[in-house]
């Protein structure tokens, strides 16, 4: 692709070639179709327009040091799509249509990912939607599955630095039992007014109080929160929390690494104990935290030393982005060769 500059690459939407799609009818999953539209089309009364019927999913593909092509724990998120599709009653995306899904538009569209050493990639887009007509609140009986992918940049084109986060308590994404663990588009839309304010008063993102009792760390933004302190890496356990496949994959590598990992309720004030914090998902991997503004209070808990992530941040992300870039050993097996061109 000679008209694409990698190393000016945001992560916003850039055309390629192909999307791959795939219909649901009368109880059963069509054949993969190949497309070169942006566009869908659907009846006026589909129910991802009106009630909210629309899950996706977001992950990657890396070019790596040895030229071959690395996708990122896919059936992670083949898991957690078919966790949402069960959440707002869709169809259930197989394991196989999934895969196939991931490679044909990976395969299609290998021109777009980016060269080695750019730190750019290829973002998949995965997205499942109720297409079929209901005026009734009720299920579709028809779906689309569908993947477009974009090349995306390094999520940090200042270098890798710490951010300033605020705490939000007059807003709720997600309900204690709703679906906040899930992927669904309704949890992105109540989670808008918030983030975008926090935009306005100068933070990267919002990070969400507990929507019960407001006490403990929830999302942050559209990321997941994590402490460190004391040899130890600790992350929110809330039912109301997206399962990230980074923070899955940053508690494993902690384990590896000698830290002691913990997942349970974080007090809001126990943010003044940690030495780093973080928020990760796999646009960023790691969002380092400057400090944090809990916005009711004003009180500010100030968490990076002179504007640098702490050492314990930089080792995860480099080991993290080290085995998607297949520069270190791949000991968990997370990554799978696509073969392209
Ligand atoms: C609300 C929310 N939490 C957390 C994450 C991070 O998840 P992952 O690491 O699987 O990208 C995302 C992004 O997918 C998200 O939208």
């Amino acid at each position: 692709m000679e008209n694409i500059d990698w190393s000016k690459l945001s992560f916003g939407y850039v055309k390629t070639n192909y999307n791959v799609r795939c219909y649901y009818r009368n109880g059963k999953w069509g054949k993969l179709e190949v497309s070169s539209s942006e566009d869908v089309t659907m009846h006026m009364a589909a129910t991802c327009l009106h009630y909210g019927q629309a899950a996706f999913e977001g992950l990657k593909c890396y070019r790596g040091k040895d030229g071959k092509v690395r996708i990122f724990r896919w059936i992670e998120n083949c898991h957690r799509l078919q966790s949402s599709s069960e959440a707002i009653m869709m169809a259930q995306v197989p394991d196989e249509l999934f895969k196939e899904a991931c490679w044909k538009v990976v395969q299609l569209n290998s021109e777009f990912i980016p060269p080695y050493g750019t730190g750019g990639t290829l973002y998949l887009r995965p997205l499942l939607i109720g297409t079929g007509a209901k005026v009734g609140v009720s299920p579709a009986d028809e779906y689309l599955f569908m993947i477009f992918v974009t090349p995306v940049g390094p999520y940090f084109k200042a270098g890798f630095k710490p951010v300033p986060m605020q705490i939000v308590r007059d807003f709720d994404r997600a309900a204690p039992m709703g679906t906040g663990h899930v992927k669904v588009g309704g949890n992105y839309a109540a989670s808008l007014r918030a983030g975008e304010r926090a935009h306005h008063e100068g933070f990267a993102a919002s990070i969400f109080a507990d929507a019960k009792t407001k006490q403990y760390i929830d999302e942050a933004g559209p990321a997941n929160f994590f402490g460190i302190k004391e040899n130890k890496y600790i992350t929110p356990d809330s039912g109301s929390i997206l399962p990230s496949i980074t923070n899955k994959s940053l508690r494993e590598l902690a384990a590896d690494m000698g830290l002691t990992v913990e997942r349970r309720h974080i007090p809001i004030e126990e943010i003044g104990t940690f030495e780093e914090a973080g928020a990760c998902g796999t646009a960023a991997v790691i969002s380092p935290v400057d400090y944090i503004q809990d916005r009711e209070s004003g009180k500010v808990y100030q968490i990076a030393k002179n504007g640098e992530p702490g050492p314990w941040c930089v080792k995860l992300y480099n080991r993290l982005t080290g085995i998607q870039f297949g520069e270190v050993e791949d000991k968990f097996g997370w990554c799978d060769i696509i073969d392209v061109d």
